[in-house]
């Protein structure tokens, strides 16, 4: 039987979700795609490279620290790469220089953390190409949420004239629980960050640049737009003021972190700001920690997709559904 072998570059919550996932699904790969899947290494700052010829889920737990970086993965000779280091906005490391070498090795390569492909995506689209390599990012683009599915398969017969969603589950649920709760932005944020959705910089999610991330993924990946992270024009959730609470209860309005992008005469145009949406908009509804994306297109009309799951396991999932199809097209290729 073919074997495909697997390294793991980022071993925090969401990289050992994917790994148990993976190791779990291995008979199933095995079924329906005709190859063993081995997970040969894994780097990060909790682990080394080791042997997995045999490895079971719970041995996992007991990898030895201290080597890492693309060198020492890739000796391990994977074809197929899952990135999940943490995410950087300001050069997209250490993602990056695993995404760099894998690609260039003509590893498949599936990625979770959004800062190499937000501020390096063009560049690794094309290395990708270059080598012949597939390039998968469901992870990155609001995860659990079909966004990225939409555009690139189900709504592919049309041209999108519009794109919006509440692609960020911190801040909708913190301007959630400010609204329905009465709680501080504090209070609200120290609960997300408690329930693990949270970025580990919760800047990245509350200044927006998480929903701006997430949007330029899905215009750039989903839509192939040459659009880069500072032609968003991006506001986060920390401008919202008690006063703002109380005037959009006081208007009956429901408060959503929304990025968006239209199409004007000069191209597209990306916004990621706080909207007080009419009670009937469907995207009002969209509560807690679930996200939303609503794409308009000339042919197909308007659709709407509501989502999420309980993390790290619904990025994992997201990831593993990249893993999936690539190991189809191996086996078709
Ligand atoms: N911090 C993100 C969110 C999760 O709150 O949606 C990872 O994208």
């Amino acid at each position: 039987m073919r074997v495909t072998t697997v390294a793991i570059a980022g071993f925090g919550s969401v990289g050992r979700a994917a790994a148990g996932l993976l190791l779990a699904r291995r008979e199933r790969f095995r079924l329906l795609y005709g190859t063993e899947v081995r997970l040969v290494a894994v780097c990060g700052s909790r682990s080394g490279l080791f042997d997995a010829g045999g490895l079971e889920g719970d041995r996992l737990e007991t990898l030895e620290p201290g080597l890492s970086g693309p060198g020492v993965l890739l000796a391990s000779g994977p074809d197929l790469l899952i990135e999940a280091g943490p995410t950087d906005y300001r050069d997209g490391e250490p993602s990056l220089s695993y995404l760099r070498a894998g690609l260039s090795a003509g590893c498949d390569a599936v990625v979770i953390s959004k800062g190499a492909l937000a501020r390096h995506g063009r560049e690794l689209r094309a290395l990708a190409a270059a080598s012949n390599a597939r390039l998968k990012v469901s992870g990155a683009a609001a995860a659990a949420l079909p966004a990225l599915d939409l555009l690139q398969h189900s709504l592919l017969g049309s041209t999108v004239t519009r794109l919006e969603g509440v692609l960020n589950a911190t801040t909708n649920f913190l301007l959630d629980a400010m609204m329905t709760r009465g709680i501080g932005f504090d209070a609200a944020l120290k609960e997300a960050q408690a329930g693990g959705f949270a970025e580990a910089d919760p800047r990245n999610d509350t200044e927006g640049w998480d929903t701006a991330a997430k949007l330029l993924i899905l215009a750039t990946f989903g839509l192939g737009l040459d659009l880069d992270l500072d032609d968003i024009d991006v506001t986060g959730v920390q401008v919202v003021t008690a006063d703002h609470i109380a005037a959009w209860r006081a208007e009956g309005r429901v408060p959503k972190l929304i990025g968006s992008l239209g199409f004007g005469d000069d191209g597209p145009r990306a916004e990621v700001a706080v909207r007080a949406l009419p009670l009937d908009d469907p995207l009002a509804r969209v509560g807690g920690k679930t996200k939303a994306v609503r794409v308009t297109t000339d042919a197909m009309g308007e659709t709407l997709a509501i989502g999420g799951g309980r993390e790290p396991l619904a990025t994992a999932a997201a990831a593993l559904k990249d893993v999936e199809h690539i190991l189809k097209e191996r086996a078709a290729a």
